[in-house]
């Protein structure tokens, strides 16, 4: 398959795919069912390597730290927001929310996700207490979801870099009152939402 070959059938694979999704919220709306079902469809989509190369899809220049985030597609309103997020070795968030639902799967590469609980009661607007509650590391086969509520953080801990299919329940731009929250130190902060756009641009 030529590059134009690949671009229109990755476009039609993700159309479809996102049409699917739209469908299961629509249905199910947004409990831990409907995400797992999501995750079923993104998924099948990733396991489509050749749909995502890595030459049109590479990570940041001289494995330097951060991540280019490449929107596949995103429906009106920001709605169903589908990247692909390609990062280096040895990167790592704090743990953070999202105000809204979020799945990730992968075509390539390892990303050790930490899920927290917190201790505290959240009364306290700058201060959190939290634990790890679980460890998944996200690889092609195995994904993610995550309810609009839960805290997470990514530590890219594999060999190679990776490349994520991440969907949001809203383009990551849009979202309102998104928190960091520091593990060690419990100190809450918002996240500027300017810093969100794409960093590298549309697949249109
Ligand atoms: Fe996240």
């Amino acid at each position: 398959m030529n590059q134009m070959d690949v671009k229109a059938a990755r476009q039609a694979a993700v159309a479809a795919t996102v049409a699917r999704v739209r469908e299961i919220e629509a249905r199910m709306g947004v409990t831990r069912a409907a995400l797992e079902a999501i995750k079923a469809e993104l998924m099948q989509l990733a396991a489509q390597e050749h749909l995502f190369p890595s030459t049109e899809f590479p990570p940041p220049p001289n494995g330097e730290k951060g991540s280019n985030r490449y929107l596949l597609r995103e429906e009106e309103g920001g709605r169903f927001a589908l990247y692909l997020n390609a990062l280096n070795p040895g990167n790592s968030t704090k743990p953070h929310d999202h105000t809204t639902w979020a799945v990730v799967v992968a075509v390539d590469g390892q990303e050790l996700n930490k899920v927290y609980e917190r201790l505290d009661d959240g009364s306290d607007p700058e201060r959190c207490e939290l634990r790890v509650r679980e460890e998944i590391m996200v690889e092609p086969g195995r994904g993610i979801a995550l309810m609009p509520e839960d805290i997470h953080s990514i530590h890219t801990t594999g060999e190679k870099p990776t490349r994520h299919l991440h969907m949001y329940g809203l383009a990551l731009e849009k979202l309102e009152g998104r928190r960091a929250y520091d593990d060690l130190t419990g100190q809450v902060s918002y996240y500027n939402k300017n810093f969100m756009k794409p960093t590298a641009g549309r697949d249109r």
